[in-house]
């Protein structure tokens, strides 16, 4: 494991995306692992000024995001499909129909979750994956469990990450309650995973990538993958 301290967001941020481009001129077809969430933005700000720059071509690029809400469609301004528009796939030359995450509409839960554990199975996985980490550990929205999930599958968010992400949100009622999530075991298919947090990151980070590896701390699974870099604000 590869770990990176950087003394604040806008560091972290140019670091991340910064690895992120190379992953892209290396390869022009890979397949991305995308995260949502306030920690990425500041690096799909970069990847965006890079790409003006004429720096990276995302015509080629794929991508498959980790999670998406239950319930709320693409247009819901509120959805992990309309954040990665809004945040970078509309501000590249990326193909959207070559953009991929979990339908948040989709009525069957469990077909959903095959079908789209099967469609990251098709592209190989991802090539590289970005993940951002909850307060309690998790990543995606594989929370604190007594298992480590393998595949995609829906959750039950913790009433914590409810509060979190309520933030975000109008009214914490507002906030759904479930969310379909790539499993860890998916997640540990990425050929390279890069992990990012901010300041107040800090303290889960350290306990995800130095102390037990258990699914009470989802992220610390990570400590079984080969290639993982972390970036995070430490002073
Ligand atoms: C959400 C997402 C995670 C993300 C986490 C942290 O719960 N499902 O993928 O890592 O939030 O978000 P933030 O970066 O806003 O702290």
């Amino acid at each position: 494991m590869k770990v990176i301290k950087v003394k604040n967001y806008d560091e972290l941020s140019k670091v991340a995306a910064s690895i992120i481009a190379a992953q892209v001129i290396n390869n022009p077809q890979s397949v991305l692992g995308l995260a949502t969430g306030s920690t990425p933005i500041g690096a799909y700000k970069n990847l965006v000024c890079a790409y003006n720059d004429g720096l990276l071509d995302f015509s080629n690029v794929k991508s498959i995001n980790l999670d998406e809400y239950c319930g709320l469609s693409g247009e819901n301004d509120q959805s992990y499909r309309y954040f990665m528009n809004d945040n970078l796939f509309n501000h590249v030359n990326i193909d959207k129909n070559n953009t991929f995450v979990p339908d948040g509409t989709a009525e069957d839960s469990e077909a959903e979750c095959e079908r789209y554990e099967a469609l990251c199975e098709s592209l190989g996985y991802a090539d590289l994956q970005l993940l951002g980490i909850g307060h309690n550990g998790h990543i995606g929205f594989n929370e604190p469990a007594s298992a480590f999930a393998a595949k995609t599958h829906c959750v039950k968010l913790q009433e914590s990450t409810i509060n979190a992400n309520s933030r975000l949100f109008e009214k914490k009622e507002d906030v759904p309650t479930s969310a379909f999530t790539m499993g860890i075991g998916t997640i540990l298919k990425a050929k390279k995973i890069l992990l990012i947090g901010g300041a107040d990151k800090k303290e889960i980070i350290e306990k995800a990538i130095y102390g037990d590896v258990t699914p009470e701390v989802p992220a610390s699974a990570l400590q079984l993958h080969k290639d993982v870099t972390v970036i995070y604000v430490a002073e």
